[in-house]
């Protein structure tokens, strides 16, 4: 009854942008130059991603931390946790590790949790182009997005936990992930590692973000990671917000590239997925804005696995006994877990495996 009701609702969101956006044939012209670096797509890379994508979502932070958890298994198993970072006041959470397959260093951010992503939602709809991005002259983002990275305990948490990684493992480079809000904090994490930081292997995999700034902050943000590919999935709502408006050149939203958006094309038992690569715009009105975009369960799923905590407790966590002699934790209770990177062998990981097999 009330999916429903918010099925209605975010139909007619979507009808009203379609409105706005075709009531004018401007289009923005901003040039957009083409990258000899343009991102290679890797299904295989996306299918072990949208896992990291995942797991960043459970509120255990014990099989989190020890990676036990069951979603920590399969084509991520061999991942070595560094480090998990929970903003408590502000419900985020992060984390570091290493990867042998992709070989790198693994950053990964939470979406909003659960039963409040209806209400992030509708109220993303409203989010003004309210800030203007350092450094980049015109580059203007919503303030909210901008903070969630930059003005909580997760960037310090992020760039301690990345100077450790690679003091232990060499110069690796670096992915960065994360679904929804999730994939606008990664987004503004790997510009920062990008220019701020000087790391100059950077990628950047985002799954069901919404858009972030506008088309000169895209345009710039194109050319420091053009390693970037933003997957969009069928209906999925996300995308489609802040919405897009051509009749507003200077003050409407523009994704950046490069999109790869999953669809569904045949009927029936003959369903298959297809996945479409996009131009260089970001904003390809032949991918995702082909379609309104109304549908929260397609933004829940992405390749199949599941972008949520299904303890469907907002910002809650649960820890176990042991687990914060490895964290240190500020006034506001704001921690950070933290494990040696020269030992391999995480001791919590001993305690649960009842068998002993060695590690
Ligand atoms: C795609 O990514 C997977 C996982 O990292 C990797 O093993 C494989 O070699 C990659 N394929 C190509 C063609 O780069
Ligand atoms: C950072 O957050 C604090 C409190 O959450 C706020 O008062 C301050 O204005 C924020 N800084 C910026 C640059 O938005």
């Amino acid at each position: 009854m009330i999916m429903e009701r918010r099925r209605r609702w975010l139909l007619l969101l979507a009808l009203l942008t379609c409105l706005f956006a075709s009531s004018a044939g401007r289009e923005w012209k901003f040039k957009h130059k083409v990258h000899s670096q343009s991102p290679v797509y890797n299904h295989t890379l996306a299918t072990i991603l949208v896992r990291y994508a995942s797991t960043v979502y459970l509120s255990d932070l014990t099989e989190l931390f020890s990676w036990t958890c069951d979603r920590c298994d399969g084509l991520i198993k061999d991942f070595q946790m560094i480090e998990i970072i929970v903003d408590v006041q502000h419900c985020l959470q992060a984390f570091v590790g290493v990867a042998t397959d992709p070989n790198a260093i693994i950053i990964a951010f939470k979406g909003t949790q659960g039963n409040s992503i209806q209400n992030w939602i509708e109220d993303l709809f409203w989010k003004q182009l309210d800030i203007d991005y350092p450094g980049m002259p015109d580059a203007m983002v919503h303030h909210g997005f901008y903070n969630a990275y930059h003005n909580t305990t997760i960037r310090p948490g992020i760039l301690n936990a990345v100077a450790r990684a690679k003091e232990f493992y060499g110069d690796i480079g670096i992915i960065v992930t994360g679904h929804s809000m999730g994939g606008a904090m990664a987004s503004f994490c790997a510009l920062d590692l990008r220019v701020n930081q000087k790391e100059n292997n950077v990628q950047v995999m985002t799954f069901g973000q919404p858009r972030i700034g506008n088309a000169i902050f895209a345009t710039y943000y194109s050319e420091i990671l053009p390693q970037t590919i933003r997957v969009t999935n069928g209906n999925d709502v996300v995308p489609h917000m802040p919405p897009y408006y051509t009749y507003f050149p200077q003050k409407t939203y523009h994704h950046f590239p490069t999109e790869v958006w999953l669809y569904n094309i045949g009927l029936r038992s003959l369903v298959y997925q297809v996945e479409k690569i996009c131009d260089a715009s970001g904003e390809d009105p032949t991918c995702s804005r082909s379609v309104i975009g109304d549908s929260i369960s397609d933004h829940l799923v992405y390749y199949g696995v599941k972008l949520m905590d299904e303890t469907w407790r907002p910002c809650k966590i649960v820890t176990g006994p042991g687990l914060l002699d490895h964290g240190r934790s500020d006034l506001e209770g704001n921690f950070v877990l933290s494990r040696d990177v020269a030992t391999p062998v995480l001791k919590l990981k001993i305690q649960s495996d009842a068998g002993g097999k060695p590690l």
